[in-house]
């Protein structure tokens, strides 16, 4: 039986102290292990965690400070860490098959036919983050299973905060929250229940009804079961994360604050916006942030307002709730500016290519593919220029929230119309409607080697809807 909503109070991820710090960089140590979590009320639940937590804790960074994040694997499986978001010379970008190695476990075998650096037990992770502050995420990446990875718990935030955002009057403290919002299915043994074609774990994929993707009917936010919030009558500041494998969220506030908007939109994916966005709804995909302003000061102390979700239904279709204590003074406010967000003009001449998501074969089975190619490690489509603006045309058949490492975009037109509500600012990952083709402009800056564009919703990126580019 699934558990009453609003029972559990909304967590917020622990924030990890460094081991170390010296005058340029910060070290971090995080053991990837098995854990139980109680996510269900009083019901024990197997995951994987950094830390052995879920999500993991939130590491804060100073933009330009070096973070080195040493990555112990001590759980069953081969796993990649990806800094979501981070600008990050590739040998540290979490390629699919340069697998950490569990030190000990039943997991033998690698992907042979596509070697990458392999390391025993643990790895370290270089991250200049020399970046615009904004909500970076960790997750696994390994190369066909990372749909079950992260389902499983290996999820966390990364914060990078810089002077600019600092000097603007935004809440902050107890009333800036980081909410993971995903979706998970729970056996009657408390497990969670992943639909692997194989459940081995040696094949890649779910079972054949999943194939759009995996979706759970319990909606997590920061691990715990539709949680609750008490907030007093005064703005808060929440980085939202839609970590879910497979499902989009319409976010609205039920009800709506009398005479505000519900959500002030001041972020994206990599960064703040030059000036706040209103929103009545916020259509969120897999991957995507956007750090919204929420007033409660509307409210009535006592009140309840439910953070619905417009694209679910019963269960699916609420979120979490807050729960309005008392007014207080607010200090904070949202400036008409904040941060300068530079056009990315392409030039006439610019570069352009396109890439097709769509259903194709993998194999012998049916999969997801770009331009018709299921992913193959070893083969390079795009060879972009560090420096150059490129206008990148992405059109698809179904649904896929389409993400680009290394660099940031910015979306130039939707279905040769001007860039949506929700396709403001500096973007990673844009979500492709059914039937769309997206332009967006992008720069590739500081390094070379491989990066991945790929679908983010974790299972057909796990069936192979990945490309890879190398930057000259
Ligand atoms: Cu969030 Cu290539 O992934
Ligand atoms: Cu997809």
């Amino acid at each position: 039986p699934l558990p009453e909503p609003f029972r559990v109070p909304l967590p917020v991820p622990p924030v990890k102290r460094p081991v170390r710090r010296d005058a340029t960089t910060d070290w971090y140590d995080i053991v990837q292990r098995r854990a139980e979590a109680e996510i269900l009320p009083g019901v024990r639940t197997p995951i994987l965690g950094y830390d052995g937590v879920f999500p993991g804790p939130t590491i804060e960074s100073r933009r330009g400070r070096r973070t080195v994040v040493r990555h112990h694997n001590r759980t069953d499986v081969p796993t990649v860490v990806h800094l979501h978001g981070g600008h990050t010379p590739a040998d540290h970008d979490g390629w699919p098959t340069d697998l950490v190695m569990p030190l000990s476990g039943t997991h033998s075998h690698s992907h042979s036919h596509h070697p990458g650096r392999i390391t025993q037990g643990r790895r370290d992770y270089v991250y200049p983050l020399d970046q615009e502050a904004a909500t970076l995420w960790y997750h696994d990446h390994r190369m066909d299973f990372t749909g079950p990875q992260v389902y499983r718990g290996l999820a966390g935030f990364h914060l990078v905060r810089d002077a600019v955002e600092e000097a603007l009057p935004l809440p902050s403290g107890d009333r800036e929250i980081p909410l993971m919002i995903a979706d998970r299915a729970f056996a009657s043994d408390g497990s969670l229940k992943y639909p692997a074609m194989d459940p081995a774990g040696h094949t890649a994929g779910p079972m054949d009804d999943w194939i759009e993707g995996v979706l759970g009917d319990v909606i997590l936010v920061n691990g715990a079961p539709w949680p609750e919030l008490e907030v007093v009558g005064a703005r808060y500041r929440f980085r939202v994360l839609n970590a879910s494998n497979a499902r989009r969220y319409r976010l609205t506030l039920d009800p709506p604050p009398p005479g505000g908007p519900a959500f002030v939109q001041i972020g994206s994916d990599a960064g703040l916006l030059a000036a706040p966005v209103e929103h009545g709804n916020v259509d969120i995909a897999p991957a995507e942030r956007f750090d919204l302003i929420v007033d409660f000061s509307g409210y009535r102390p006592g009140q309840v307002v439910t953070l619905r979700n417009g694209f679910g239904a019963g269960g699916t279709g609420q979120v979490m709730r807050f729960r309005v204590t008392r007014r207080v003074a607010d200090e904070s406010s949202v400036p008409a500016r904040l941060a300068e967000v530079p056009p990315l003009v392409p030039p006439r001449d610019a570069p352009r290519r396109r890439f097709a998501f769509s259903r194709g074969r993998v194999g012998d089975r049916a999969g997801w593919v770009i331009n018709g190619k299921p992913f193959d490690p070893s083969r390079v489509d795009a060879t972009p220029r560090l420096g150059e603006i490129e206008i990148w045309r992405l059109s698809t058949d179904l649904h896929h929230p389409v993400h680009i490492h290394l660099s940031p975009f910015q979306v130039l037109s939707r279905n040769g119309h001007p860039p949506g509500a929700f396709d403001t600012g500096w973007k990673d990952t844009v979500d492709l409607r059914p039937a769309e083709t997206v332009e967006v402009a992008v720069r590739f800056t500081d390094y070379r080697g491989h990066y991945l564009l790929h679908c983010h919703n974790l299972e057909h990126e796990d069936m192979a809807m990945m490309s890879t580019f190398e930057t000259k």
